[in-house]
């Protein structure tokens, strides 16, 4: 399935001032509500899987570690947080301009250093056409740093309107996906991982901040048929699931409330709410929030553990040619 790229400069314009809105039809935000329902329980299951294995070694490596007297418990106080319904990535979400494939490489730490409050995601990949787990798909990800810049774009000015930063580019005829836009080749917050053969993986990365006129998000692109370069970047012709991962408000408030988020005052933060591409009818049945709990068990803004599930839609892979890369 092919949606025409309906970016544009002009576009943007439109929709940064726009009520927000979304694009999809309402037939296809049924169809992945459906899908996501009919996955439900096995999304479910997969959450707790991952959540009861993350407890069990907690509490091994507390027990090896100290004497201490702090007690763990399974179900409470986090269990609620496990969800049954998947974030649907689909090849037509948007990955934003700040996609930069060179420059994306194989690991499971994307940190570099990076300032920021550490978030490990746990991602569970799910098939939505079988409802099984998705195995030995590369999950891709990208997301700008505290202070809101990407690598391999770190020239252009995290608060300046994206119309504006085109004009201030000379750029009249961007296209999302085509204009190539990078200013260098920094790596720092851009990692790929497989899934295994649960279907699972985990990445270490920083909670993300945010950048003018965007909510804050992870990228995230599935390729399903992949293989390396010597030097780590992705050679695929076969794509493509694109999804964009989010965070809830109140979390995010209590996070960008700390260094260094907190030093980022020269635009206030776009919520949830009034977010362009934050999908409203997630509440139908397909979530794209990702559930959080604290590391320690005790507090978020000691390091988080993020878990969502990503249902890939087989049935409308994209095939992608990632021009230029061979
Ligand atoms: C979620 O999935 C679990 C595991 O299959 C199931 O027991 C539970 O009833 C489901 N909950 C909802 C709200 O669908
Ligand atoms: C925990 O207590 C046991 C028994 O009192 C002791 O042998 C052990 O060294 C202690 N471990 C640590 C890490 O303090
Ligand atoms: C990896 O190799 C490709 C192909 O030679 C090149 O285009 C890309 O810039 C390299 N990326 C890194 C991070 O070295
Ligand atoms: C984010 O990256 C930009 C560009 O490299 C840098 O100036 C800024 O200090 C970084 N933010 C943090 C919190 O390190
Ligand atoms: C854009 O065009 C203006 C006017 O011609 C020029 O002064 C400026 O240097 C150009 N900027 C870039 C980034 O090319
Ligand atoms: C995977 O991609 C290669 C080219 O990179 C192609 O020859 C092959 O047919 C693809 N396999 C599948 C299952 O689509
Ligand atoms: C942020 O929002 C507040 C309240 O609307 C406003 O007073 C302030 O000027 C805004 N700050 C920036 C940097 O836009």
């Amino acid at each position: 399935m092919h949606f025409t790229p309906l970016i544009l400069a002009a576009g943007l314009a439109t929709l940064a001032t726009a009520h927000p809105h979304h694009d999809l039809p309402s037939s296809e935000i049924a169809r992945r509500s459906a899908l996501s329902k009919r996955c439900a329980s096995v999304a479910g299951e997969m959450n707790k899987k991952r959540y009861n294995k993350r407890m069990a070694e907690k509490r091994a490596t507390i027990g090896a570690r100290s004497n201490s007297t702090v007690q763990i418990t399974t179900e409470a106080p986090f269990y609620n947080v496990i969800q049954n319904d998947t974030c649907i990535l689909t090849p037509e979400v948007t990955t934003g301009p700040y996609i930069y494939p060179q420059s994306q490489t194989l690991r499971q730490d994307m940190r570099e250093g990076q300032a920021g409050v550490p978030l490990t995601l746990d991602i569970g990949l799910l098939d939505m056409a079988t409802c099984e787990p998705l195995s030995n798909a590369l999950v891709d990800m990208w997301h700008c740093n505290a202070t809101g810049s990407y690598s391999s774009f770190e020239a252009l000015d995290p608060n300046t309107p994206f119309v504006e930063l085109l004009q201030e580019l000379n750029i009249t005829d961007y296209e999302i996906g085509q204009t190539d836009l990078h200013t260098g080749d920094t790596t720092f917050l851009r990692g790929m991982w497989p899934s295994d053969q649960n279907g699972m993986l985990e990445m270490k990365t920083v909670f993300p901040g945010f950048y003018v006129e965007r909510a804050i998000h992870i990228h995230t692109r599935v390729y399903t048929n992949w293989t390396l370069r010597a030097n780590g970047t992705v050679v695929s012709r076969d794509v493509v699931s694109t999804g964009q991962l989010f965070f809830g408000e109140e979390l995010s408030e209590q996070i960008m409330a700390l260094d260094p988020y907190a030093t980022h005052t020269e635009i206030n933060r776009t919520t949830n709410a009034v977010d362009t591409l934050f999908p409203i009818e997630g509440k139908n049945g397909f979530n794209p929030v990702v559930s959080v709990v604290a590391e320690d068990g005790v507090n978020v803004e000691n390091g988080m553990v993020g878990y969502i599930t990503l249902g890939v839609d087989t049935t409308a892979i994209e095939t992608t040619i990632l021009d230029g890369l061979d």
